[in-house]
């Protein structure tokens, strides 16, 4: 199954992508991972989405496309994937079509601003292996480290009050037009991303099985 999981910044996605690939035994591909990565490693695409990713505003739509182009076509793809993050903008979205890529679900994990804005000031990632936690519904039982690897946990430069409230206005304007995108397909279903991340789950299992 080729999924897409749309939602604002601190939705859930990520916490569900990580579930849904563990159990489907597919690979989840994280633009916003992707582009720390280079971040973090310097690479001239790092440099190039630095600006932007610490701006709270979307690195520009051909430099994600050929990224995810790349991506799509290693063989780890050809079983089924999970996009989260990707696409963004309805010309990212246009784009995949445009590959020939056959999406078969479009899962979008709906909250309110205010869940949103709290749920990232308590986030935490793991500065080596940026596994995600929350300081109160997701805590590392390994305190400030991570449990899976005892690196520390650190808070994410866009995840500064200023920059989460300029993610929510960018995704309003540019992201969230997606839905009726998908919607007009037969492809999104909704889903409560309010609830627990066991509930949310529950929910998004539920809606692959439909
Ligand atoms: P990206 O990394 O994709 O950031 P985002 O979409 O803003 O999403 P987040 O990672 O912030 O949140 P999430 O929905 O994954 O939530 P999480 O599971 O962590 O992108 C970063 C940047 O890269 C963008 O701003 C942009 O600049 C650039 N970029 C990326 N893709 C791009 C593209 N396609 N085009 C152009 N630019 C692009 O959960 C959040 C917190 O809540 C965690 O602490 C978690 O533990 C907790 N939590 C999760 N679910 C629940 C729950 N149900 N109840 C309680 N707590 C919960």
């Amino acid at each position: 199954m080729n999924i897409i999981l749309l939602g604002a910044p601190g939705a859930g996605k990520g916490t569900q992508a990580q579930i849904i690939c563990e159990r489907f035994e597919i690979p989840s591909i994280s633009t916003g991972a992707l582009m720390r990565e280079a971040m973090k490693n310097g690479t001239p695409l790092g440099e190039k989405a630095k600006a932007y990713v610490e701006k709270g505003e979307l690195v520009p739509d051909d430099v994600v496309i050929g990224l995810i182009r790349d991506r799509l076509s290693q063989d780890d793809c050809a079983g089924g994937f999970i996009l989260d993050g990707f696409p963004r903008t309805i010309a990212q979205a246009e784009a995949l079509d445009a590959m020939g890529v056959v999406i078969d679900r479009v899962l979008y994990i709906k909250v309110d601003d205010q869940v949103i804005i709290d749920r990232l000031g308590g986030r935490r990632v793991c500065k080596d292996c940026g596994a995600t936690y929350h300081i109160v519904s997701q805590p590392s039982s390994a305190g400030e480290f991570c449990d899976h690897c005892g690196g520390s946990l650190i808070v994410r430069k866009d995840d500064r009050p200023e920059t989460i409230r300029q993610r929510l206005v960018t995704y309003h304007e540019q992201t969230l037009p997606l839905a009726d995108y998908y919607s007009g397909q037969g492809k999104l279903r909704e889903i409560d991303g309010g609830a627990s991340i066991e509930a949310t789950t529950e929910s998004t299992l539920r809606a692959l099985e439909e």
